[in-house]
């Protein structure tokens, strides 16, 4: 996982629960990489979920939630520091429909050893987008949030629903149905 997901993970930590909390989480002996990131680096998928199941537990917050809160602080970070991909958009949904075709193979081009999800989308009527997502790190909640921040970032209103399609959650269907 690409070092900009850790940084921007503990700045949202520091911002929402203050810089105690990111110390405390940091001192954690099984990160493997000491807790020292830069936005540059790759480190292992697995410090990402030992970071979020810890900030659980000291916060009382389920995983989901905050993956979710994580994934729309993120969309908003996005807009900053990958402006001109979000520029290229004039709205949610035609963001959301070029993800998978130019955002990450952009993303690829930058980072070649990035780990992205597959994303197949489909607009069935003029309201209503569907995105299939598929991961092995079954980031779906990460995803959720993402899209919410998506929809906020164009000042558009919409009803999300995440379907399982498999149970150990690799495979969700989102459903966006704007209001
Ligand atoms: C400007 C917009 C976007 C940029 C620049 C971007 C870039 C990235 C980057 C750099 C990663 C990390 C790759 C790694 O750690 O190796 C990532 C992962 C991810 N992206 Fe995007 N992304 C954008 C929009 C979105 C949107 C709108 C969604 C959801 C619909 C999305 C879904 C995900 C998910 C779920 C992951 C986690 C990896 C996984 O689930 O396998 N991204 N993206």
């Amino acid at each position: 996982m690409k070092g900009i997901v850790f940084t921007e993970f503990l700045e949202m930590v520091e911002e929402k629960f203050g810089y105690e909390l990111v110390d405390l989480l940091l001192c954690e002996e099984s990160l493997a990489s000491g807790g020292v990131y830069t936005a540059v680096g790759t480190y292992d998928h697995g410090e990402m979920v030992t970071l979020v199941t810890n900030l659980s537990q000291q916060t009382g917050l389920p995983v989901p939630e905050l993956l979710r809160t994580y994934g729309r602080y993120m969309f908003a970070s996005f807009t900053r520091s990958y402006r001109p991909f979000v520029e290229r958009a004039t709205s949610a949904f035609e963001l959301l429909s070029s993800v998978h075709h130019y955002i990450h193979v952009e993303v690829r081009k930058l980072y070649p050893d990035a780990e992205l999800p597959h994303f197949t989308v489909e607009q069935p009527a003029a309201n209503h987008l569907t995105m299939r997502y598929e991961s092995e790190r079954r980031l779906s909640d990460f995803a959720h949030g993402l899209i919410e921040g998506c929809l906020t970032h164009f000042n558009e209103k919409a009803t999300v629903v995440q379907k399982k399609l498999t149970s150990d959650g690799t495979v969700v269907l989102f459903d966006i149905v704007k209001d």
